[in-house]
């Protein structure tokens, strides 16, 4: 399927990739197009495409390219497939006026999914596959970084049906867009501690269900501290390298870590769709995760922007 791109989201992949840290000069085999998130058109179908994708169609793309004959891929798992390709990393990514991929990563977006929206579906994943690993109506939820994917797990913990949702972060500007997206409190962990926020809510226990989106080894044992016995804690945020857990208590207090990759292809996207499809709280909230837009010859300033943390999803207009 080649793919008109219309709008681009950049992410903390994108900033190692264009910065050339050492992850990136393992990984990518220049040259090679970046980016991964984006919406556009589609304008050419394969001619053994079976699907019923047609030309016009508006469409958001999965990046997770997955085999289609390991365990996992033949057992319906596409997320936990072995041996999965990432567009704009492994391959030539959608930073780009038109992106190839597989019929089968193509999201069929209805008119009332509007371009900016369109591109945030990759993210919007990630919080939504994390946040829903396990019900979440009358549970206290604890989500520890505020960046943009966090944010959006406290929207979806909202609409899921959760009594408290707290968000912990260092920034004062990120805390406020989890704030408005439907937290109930939000912690600049360094100046407030969650035992005193736990507190002011009237909590007595501990958080129930805890959603880490930060990566920070910090966040990771604030979270565990916090959790109530027999607690559930989904792990998304990616730490720079490993780093010690107190097992101790992870044991004695049987809390349940798992960790989170990408999106369940297809039940993510579902979910998503038919969540925003049913509240326009919800897709306010997502919306209100996207802080600015550049055109895309100004990609500098977007790569700038992303980098400088006073943000929420940058987005680049491709059209
Ligand atoms: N597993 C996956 O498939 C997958 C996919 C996408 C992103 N990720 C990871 O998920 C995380 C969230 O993504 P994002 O785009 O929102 O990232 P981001 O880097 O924009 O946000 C992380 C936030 O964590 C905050 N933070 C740092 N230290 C903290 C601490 N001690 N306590 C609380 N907050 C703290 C930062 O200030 C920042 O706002 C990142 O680590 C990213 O690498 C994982
Ligand atoms: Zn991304
Ligand atoms: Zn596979």
């Amino acid at each position: 399927m080649l793919i008109r791109v219309l709008r681009a989201g950049l992410c903390g992949t994108d900033l190692h990739l264009e910065g050339w840290d050492a992850w990136a000069a393992e990984t990518v085999h220049p040259p090679q197009t970046i980016g991964h998130e984006c919406y556009g058109e589609i304008v050419e179908v394969g001619k053994d495409v079976r699907s019923a994708h047609r030309v016009g169609q508006r469409v958001s793309v999965e990046g997770h390219q997955v085999c289609g004959y390991c365990r996992n891929c033949l057992a319906g798992r596409r997320h936990l497939c072995i041996n999965t390709v990432g567009l704009g990393v492994n391959i030539d990514g959608c930073f780009a006026d038109f992106v190839a991929v597989p019929a089968m990563n193509v999201w069929i977006q209805p008119d009332w999914i509007d371009p900016d929206l369109g591109a945030v579906f990759d993210p919007l994943g990630n919080a939504t596959h994390t946040a829903l690993q396990w019900p979440m109506v009358g549970e206290d939820v604890l989500i520890t970084g505020a960046g943009p994917i966090g944010v959006m797990a406290a929207a979806i913990a909202r609409h899921a049906g959760a009594r408290y949702v707290v968000v912990t972060d260092l920034s004062d500007y990120r805390l406020n867009l989890a704030s408005g997206a439907g937290a109930d409190l939000v912690v600049n962990v360094q100046r407030n501690n969650l035992a005193d926020c736990q507190r002011e809510l009237g909590m007595r226990e501990g958080f129930d269900i805890g959603l880490e989106m930060s990566g920070s080894p910090a966040a990771t044992a604030e979270l565990i501290n916090n959790m109530n016995h027999g607690g559930r804690v989904a792990l998304l945020g990616l730490p720079k390298e490993p780093y010690p857990i107190d097992w101790g208590k992870v044991i004695t207090h049987m809390l349940t870590l798992r960790g989170i990759y990408g999106r369940e292809m297809f039940e993510t996207w579902y979910l998503m769709s038919s969540m925003l499809g049913t509240s326009d709280t919800l897709k306010d909230a997502v919306r209100s995760v996207i802080t600015h837009r550049f055109p895309a010859a100004d990609w500098q300033q977007a790569f700038t922007t992303a980098r400088s943390g006073e943000c929420g999803k940058v987005i680049m207009d491709w059209s």
